[in-house]
């Protein structure tokens, strides 16, 4: 029952008899698929209910189903996965293979390294064909996976190991000499496993084990807010957080950014640019596709020109962070003929209408801008078939209740700034994340009143579209106008001088604080009279946004702090200021 439940929830196709409440809860749903010309927002808004059963398990309800559907012939011949790197080689999994490989997977996770349900594993790999089967060998296993990214140095190891008292560490040869530099001080870690043709004093081959191992596994039966995985967040201020989610979070959640934001179907091949290392890539390597039992590609290369690879490979769907937009338009695309790419979307920063609206005329086709954080699933998008309103993130998800609140937690109207916040009660989402693992006070720390607060300033118009301020800790407040960052900085960016930058706010005597932009110049520009530099983007900003907003003061850098998932510390650059006077 529950089964069925589950694959008539995530509508992967099934012969069995569906569960009749979530049948008539979801009928919506059923009727708008896979017509995608008649979505309309307002309606799935309106009917969208997603029921959360009591066992779900992403690896047997979801990837073994479409297994069943691949075999049975109903779906594209396109793989699961399918992956290529720069020397020419190429893996393509179906979800059958996909299905074999990661149950051996499991044998030695559970065998070599007697991992069991609750247990964490790290797992730290660059974007290689073994990453996908750990993360679907860690669900059929109930191990609880921690992924990272290959940039992480030995202390910041050493302090996800003893913060997470992880029982195993999965690595290459490339960070292997870090682990073993601090792993004697890991009491709780008892297995490493090195993914490599070559062999490491101490640690257990991987290949190796997995040539021995059986594909007969059982799949361990999980509840629905068991936890699934932790992602350290490295937040701007403070130590990185350790974000459970459940295996409903991510597993169902994540329908709606399958279906409706990325528009995906069992025929699509879907293409992140985005590195396996990030907390949020599970999103759109794992989940979102797989879900719709869409393909995902995956490109391996150390200096890549997406351009080309879009060309070259039949992508159907794409996602990329702005820079990269910002960058393929600058360099024109009039060369390049992507025959098979119907559908963009953006994610990570807000991206500039300028970039949209070039972005379309080379191509024909939208940027689709979605906004989510670790903690959460998709907040709000433009999702298909909606109108796009440059600049705005859309609306929000049908599958939370997003406000705009004050710091007594009222509800703001339309055209009022406050924070973006989430309803959690007298109901929380099973969407969200279950919690700071062993830290109940940050936990709590989220939640003010009825909702849980993201941390980051908006505001919704009359039409109910989102718009993005800033970090509630990175707003300026200059002479009484508060100022987000982001419009600043996405104003400068349009000027063909700036690569990047970063706006914090700066002591003023008279104003109490400016703006003041950290400016990283394109080669073409750096050797330019910084006072003109300076004159001609203060003039630029003042024209293209409000003209109180420009930066006061500006410094021409080489590069910008960044967190190691690519966030600007804005708030270290901030400090510097303000220790100055
Ligand atoms: C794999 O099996 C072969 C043959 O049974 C054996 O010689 C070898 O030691 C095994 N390897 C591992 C890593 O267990
Ligand atoms: C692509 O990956 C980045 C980084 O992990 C993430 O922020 C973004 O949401 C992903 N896109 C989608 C469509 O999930």
């Amino acid at each position: 029952m529950a089964l069925a439940a589950v694959h008539f929830l995530l509508k992967i196709p099934s012969a069995t008899s569906l569960w009749a409440p979530l049948r008539r809860s979801l009928q919506l749903c059923s009727r708008c698929y896979p017509v995608r010309a008649s979505w309309s927002y307002e309606a799935i808004k309106q009917q969208y209910r997603l029921e959360v059963p009591e066992y779900f398990n992403f690896a047997r309800d979801v990837l073994d189903r479409w297994t069943e559907v691949e075999k049975e012939g109903k779906k594209s011949k396109n793989p699961a996965l399918w992956w290529v790197d720069g020397a020419g080689e190429e893996v393509k999994w179906s979800f059958e293979e996909l299905g074999v490989l990661s149950r051996k997977v499991s044998n030695v996770l559970s065998d070599a390294c007697s991992l069991q349900w609750g247990d964490r594993v790290i797992l730290i790999l660059p974007r290689i064909p073994e990453w996908w089967l750990v993360n679907v060998a860690c669900m059929r296993t109930g191990t609880v996976l921690i992924p990272g990214t290959q940039q992480l140095t030995a202390k910041d190891i050493l302090h996800r190991l003893q913060k997470s008292k992880a029982k195993c560490i999965i690595t290459d040869e490339s960070v292997a000499p870090a682990v073993d530099s601090v792993g004697a001080e890991c009491q709780s870690l008892k297995f490493k496993l090195l993914v490599s043709d070559s062999h490491r004093e101490g640690w257990l081959n991987f290949k190796d084990l997995l040539k021995n191992a059986s594909s007969d596994h059982h799949c361990v039966t999980t509840k629905c807010q068991d936890p699934m995985a932790i992602y350290f967040t490295s937040g701007t201020t403070g130590s990185p957080k350790m974000t459970q989610h459940s295996h409903s979070s991510y597993g169902i959640g994540l329908t709606v950014s399958g279906r409706y934001w990325l528009d995906l179907t069992s025929s699509d091949i879907f293409w992140n640019t985005s590195d396996t290392g990030w907390a949020k890539s599970a999103w759109s390597s794992i989940f979102s596709p797989w879900i719709q039992g869409a393909c995902v590609f995956v490109h391996k290369m150390p200096h890549f020109d997406p351009r080309i690879s879009l060309s070259r490979f039949p992508i159907t769907v794409f996602c990329s962070p702005p820079t990269a937009y910002r960058m393929f338009v600058q360099h024109k695309l009039s060369s390049y003929t992507f025959k098979s790419l119907r559908h963009c979307v953006s994610a990570g920063e807000p991206i500039n209408p300028d970039v949209m609206e070039e972005w379309k005329a080379q191509t024909g086709l939208d940027i689709h801008e979605g906004y989510g954080q670790t903690e959460t699933v998709l907040i709000c998008g433009n999702f298909k078939g909606m109108k796009i309103k440059p600049g705005s993130m859309g609306k929000p998800s049908p599958e939370y209740d997003v406000k705009i609140i004050d710091e007594n937690s009222n509800i703001l109207p339309p055209g009022k700034e406050g924070d973006i916040a989430i309803r959690v009660k007298p109901t929380r989402s099973p969407f969200l994340f279950t919690c700071y693992a062993d830290d109940p006070e940050k936990t709590e720390a989220t939640i003010r009143g009825d909702f849980y607060v993201t941390g980051d300033r908006g505001m919704m118009d009359e039409d109910g579209y989102f718009w993005f301020v800033g970090r509630a800790d990175d707003v300026i407040n200059s002479a009484g106008y508060r100022i987000g960052p982001f419009e600043v900085e996405s104003a400068l960016v349009e000027h063909p001088a700036v690569v990047e930058s970063a706006v914090v706010s700066s002591p003023d005597p008279i104003r109490g604080e400016v703006v003041k932009a950290f400016i990283v110049l394109t080669p073409d520009y750096a050797s330019h009279d910084p006072e003109k530099m300076m004159k001609e983007l203060q003039d630029h900003v003042k024209k293209v946004t409000a003209p109180y907003k420009y930066p006061r003061k500006m410094e021409f850098v080489e590069q910008l702090p960044k967190t190691i998932s690519g966030k600007i510390r804005r708030n270290e650059l901030r400090q510097k200021e303000w220790r100055k006077d």
